[in-house]
């Protein structure tokens, strides 16, 4: 999307900025002026409104990579305009749009009506990802330099993981030759088969089919190969969507060794693999189902360590709405997935800094820089002369997670009730503010 950007100039005062791009945290003031950001420091006079934030935290606007936002074809999940208020209120001003719509997003005409949307109903960026198969099938790839030029910034084939070896070669080709980034969603069905949890001691006394948890860290290592072997491991821009699992890490370890591993590596997760395992399946049920599963404390220990010391470099949410009635079908038949949007920053807030895990500015860099820079986008920082995205955060306010309230129609979360510290105060897109004292405006 591109917003119509604000044309006030004002300047917020006394705030504790924090700029992870640029190594920025400090009581300062930061002046907005037609949409971008006019100054940031110390000791200045403040221009135009003055806007007193003192005792808040005022970072860049956050990006989420992974969202799901349903349309078109699913607008009983989500909408553009639903989807963009629950990232909004959840302090994002930009998302990534995953391709798994109906139509599925895999040429450029739907991408041109996809950016008619958003442009139409959007109340913060919006940015297209395609698909890398025709029809979300299992045998052609799209056309990934003309999704780019029709304005995408990244190829996925997220929810439908490719599985053929010969098709990964030839995605990896195409991707280092159109120089596209490609996020992966690593799972090797011969592993996850028809499970619909992880497969351990929770689904064998649920008495219901899990995954392996190799599943992930096989396909994983299959990308490599299929990189090594089209012989662009130095140029293929590979992104490895919701990471879940200790034997992934533990695998990475070893690849990284190797001399032949892909060298444009990044990684992402998502709060609930590292505040939750599958013992929440039996609480939450369908609501506790998503793709890749929930695992065990041992993966939970190991994606703390692995975004607190960089190895995970991205934080994003994989919000995936579904329908009450679509969850209420029970744990088997259920569709995978859970929203995040509106728990993201206080569940990362609770589980990574509160705790002691990371510093707020490590977790802050997880939500704008490292994404920014993966995705080669302008936002992700505060320096002036960069759009004036801008997320204010109140660190000490105590609230309880009520679905209810969410501004997304999806109200599938295993988070419902938990009291997190930590809530999004304002969100300024384009300089103009969208949420203002945690109301939408
Ligand atoms: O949990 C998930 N939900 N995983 C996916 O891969 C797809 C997503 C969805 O679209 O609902």
């Amino acid at each position: 999307m591109k917003p119509r950007n604000g044309s006030e100039l004002f300047t917020l005062r006394g705030a504790r900025v924090i700029d992870p791009a640029v190594g920025w945290d400090a009581q300062a003031d930061l002046c907005v002026q037609a949409g971008c950001i006019k100054w940031l420091a110390e000791d200045r006079k403040p221009e135009g409104r003055i806007m007193d934030v003192g005792g808040l935290v005022v970072t860049p606007g956050l990006i989420d990579m992974h969202v799901h936002l349903r349309e078109p074809g699913f607008e009983h999940k989500e909408t553009i305009a639903t989807g963009t208020r629950a990232a909004v209120a959840g302090g994002f001003t930009t998302v990534c749009s995953m391709p798994n719509t109906d139509p599925p997003i895999d040429r450029p005409e739907r991408v041109a009506d996809l950016l008619n949307r958003i442009k139409g109903d959007a109340v913060c960026r919006v940015l297209p990802i395609g698909a890398a198969t025709l029809e979300h099938g299992k045998d052609r790839l799209t056309d990934f330099q003309a999704l780019l030029q029709a304005g995408c910034v990244a190829i996925t084939d997220d929810a439908f993981p490719i599985q053929d070896f010969r098709l990964k070669c030839a995605t990896a080709s195409q991707a280092a030759a159109t120089g596209a980034l490609f996020i992966a969603h690593c799972e090797d069905n011969n592993y996850s088969v028809d499970g619909v949890m992880n497969k351990g001691s929770v689904s064998r006394e649920l008495g219901v089919p899990g995954q392996n948890a190799a599943s992930e860290q096989i396909a994983m290592l299959d990308w490599n190969r299929a990189a090594t072997q089209a012989g662009v491991a130095d140029s293929f821009k590979l992104h490895l969507a919701h990471v879940s699992s200790d034997y992934t890490l533990r695998s990475l370890e070893f690849l990284l060794d190797s001399p032949d591993h892909i060298q444009h590596l990044s990684l992402e997760t998502a709060p609930h693999y590292f505040a939750l395992t599958a013992e929440a399946v039996r609480e939450h049920g369908s609501n506790a189902k998503m793709n890749p599963p929930l695992r065990e404390e041992a993966d939970v220990a190991a994606i703390k360590r692995a975004v607190a010391d960089g190895t995970i470099q991205v934080l994003a949410t994989d919000h995936a709405p579904h329908s009450p009635e679509e969850k209420a079908l029970g744990l088997a038949d259920a569709p995978f997935g859970i929203v995040g949007l509106e728990t993201c920053l206080g569940v990362a807030l609770a589980e990574l800094v509160h705790s002691g895990v990371m510093s707020l500015p490590e977790l802050l860099a997880t939500m704008t820089c490292n994404p920014a820079r993966i995705l080669g986008i302008e936002s992700g920082t505060l320096a002036p002369g960069s759009p004036a995205d801008i997320t204010i955060i109140d660190p000490d306010t105590e609230w309880a997670v009520e679905p209810e309230a969410f501004q997304s129609k999806g109200k599938n979360t295993p988070f419902v009730g938990r009291a997190l510290k930590g809530r999004v105060w304002g969100t300024i897109v384009g300089g103009r503010f969208v949420v203002r004292e945690g109301e939408l405006l």
